[in-house]
C-alpha cells in the first residue's frame, strides 16, 4: 500500500506538471482528488488492512492528501494569475489596431480652400435653392427671353418655369434681396445642365459664386480680389490674364486665366498647348440685376464671379476624366 501511494504520488506530479489551462487542471483534480479519485480511494482500502498498520498508513495517506492538495491549490493560482494577465492587461507597448478613417472627396477638399480663402478677404458663406424659378436662374439676371442658355438642351425643367438651377448666380439676387448693401458674399453649391456626360462634363457639378457690392467698387478690386486669391490658391508665381467676355449678368465681362501650372506656360496636353488655363468668369455687375434684386444703380456698383469647381479639381490632382470624381471608387477616392 506504501508504493500505491509512492506510485500515485508520482503518477499525480507529472499529470500536474502537464497541465496548461484551468480545464486540464479540473481533469487532475476529478483524477485525483475529487470524491471518487484515485487518493480517496486508497482511503477506503485503508479499512481492508490490519488493525496496527493502520496507524503508519493513515499517516502516509494523509500526508499524501494534504501534499497532492498543496500541489493543485499552488498550480491553480499561478493558473488563474496567467489567464488574469491574458484577459485583463494591458501591454502598452503593443501595436495599435489602425481605425480606417475616411478622407475628404477631392471636390469638398477644393471647395473648403477656396473658402478658406474668401473668408479670409472678409467675405460670407451663402446658399440657395437647387430647384429655381425661371425668374431668378434667368430673367432676374438679365437673360434676354430668346438666350440660347433658355434652351431646353441646356436646362433640366421640373415644371414649366421650375428647374434645376444650372448655376450659382441666382444667389446673388437672393442674397441681395435678403440684406442691404454692402454685400461680400461667396456661394457655393451644386448646378445642373441638361448635357451627355463625357470626360469634360457632368449632368451635375458644383460652382462657386462671389459677388462684392458696396458704394464705387471698380473693376480694379475685382482683378486685386481675383489676383490675390489665385496667388494664395495657385501659388504665387503665376501669371495672370483677363481676357473680355461676355455674360448677360455683367458689364463689362471678363475670364481670367493663369499660367497653366502643369507646364509652367510652355503649353502641354492639360492647356491644349495655349500655357494658359481659363479659372473663372467675372464682371462689374449689370444694371438690371441690382434693378431685380432691389439695389438702386445709381447708388452701388459691384462685381461678381464663378468657377466651376470640378474643373479646377481636375487641374489641382492632374486627373483626366471628370466622371471618375463621382464613381466612388475607393481606390481612387483614399489617394487624396
Ligand atoms: N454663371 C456663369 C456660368 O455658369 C459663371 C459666371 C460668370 C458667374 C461671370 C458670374 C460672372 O458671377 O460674373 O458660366
Amino acid at each position: 500500500m506504501e508504493e500505491v501511494a509512492q506510485r500515485i504520488r508520482e503518477e499525480f506530479l507529472e499529470a500536474l506538471q502537464q497541465v496548461q489551462t484551468l480545464q486540464e487542471l479540473e481533469n487532475v483534480r476529478v483524477q485525483f482528488l475529487a470524491r471518487s479519485g484515485r487518493i480517496p480511494q486508497l482511503f477506503d482500502l485503508l479499512k481492508t488492512v490490519p488493525h496496527e498498520q493502520k496507524p503508519c498508513l493513515g499517516r502516509i495517506l494523509n500526508e499524501l492528501r494534504s501534499f497532492a492538495q498543496e500541489r493543485f491549490d499552488e498550480r491553480k493560482r499561478v493558473l488563474e494569475q496567467s489567464v488574469y494577465q491574458r484577459g485583463e492587461s494591458l501591454d502598452v507597448t503593443l501595436p495599435g489596431r489602425p481605425k480606417p478613417l475616411g478622407t475628404k472627396h477631392p471636390v469638398t477638399q477644393v471647395m473648403e480652400e477656396i473658402k478658406r480663402i474668401f473668408i479670409g478677404m472678409g467675405f460670407s458663406v451663402e446658399s440657395g435653392p437647387e430647384i429655381e424659378s425661371d425668374w431668378y436662374n434667368f430673367e432676374a439676371l438679365n437673360f434676354p427671353a430668346d438666350h440660347p442658355a433658355r434652351d431646353m438642351q441646356d436646362t433640366i425643367f421640373i415644371a414649366e418655369k421650375i428647374l434645376l438651377r444650372t448655376h450659382t448666380s441666382p444667389v446673388q439676387i437672393r442674397v441681395m434681396q435678403k440684406q442691404a448693401p454692402p454685400v461680400r458674399a461667396i456661394m457655393p453649391g451644386w448646378t445642373y445642365r441638361n448635357e451627355a456626360t463625357s470626360a469634360r462634363s457632368l449632368v451635375a457639378f458644383h460652382q462657386i459664386e462671389g459677388l462684392f457690392v458696396d458704394r464705387r467698387v471698380t473693376f480694379a478690386e475685382l482683378k486685386g480680389t481675383l489676383v490675390a486669391f489665385a496667388k494664395q490658391f495657385y501659388g504665387n508665381s503665376i501669371q495672370y490674364r483677363f481676357r473680355p467676355s461676355f455674360f448677360p449678368f455683367t458689364e463689362p465681362s471678363a475670364e481670367m486665366d493663369i499660367t497653366c501650372y502643369i507646364c509652367g506656360g510652355k503649353g502641354c496636353r492639360i492647356c491644349k498647348y495655349s500655357g494658359w488655363l481659363e479659372i473663372c468668369g467675372a464682371g462689374m455687375v449689370h444694371p438690371n440685376v441690382f434693378r431685380s434684386a432691389g439695389y438702386d444703380p445709381e447708388r452701388v456698383t459691384g462685381f461678381a464671379f464663378g468657377m466651376g469647381i470640378e474643373r479646377i479639381a481636375l487641374l489641382r490632382y492632374n486627373i483626366d476624366d471628370i466622371r471618375i470624381l463621382y464613381e466612388n471608387d475607393v481606390r481612387f477616392l483614399k489617394q487624396f
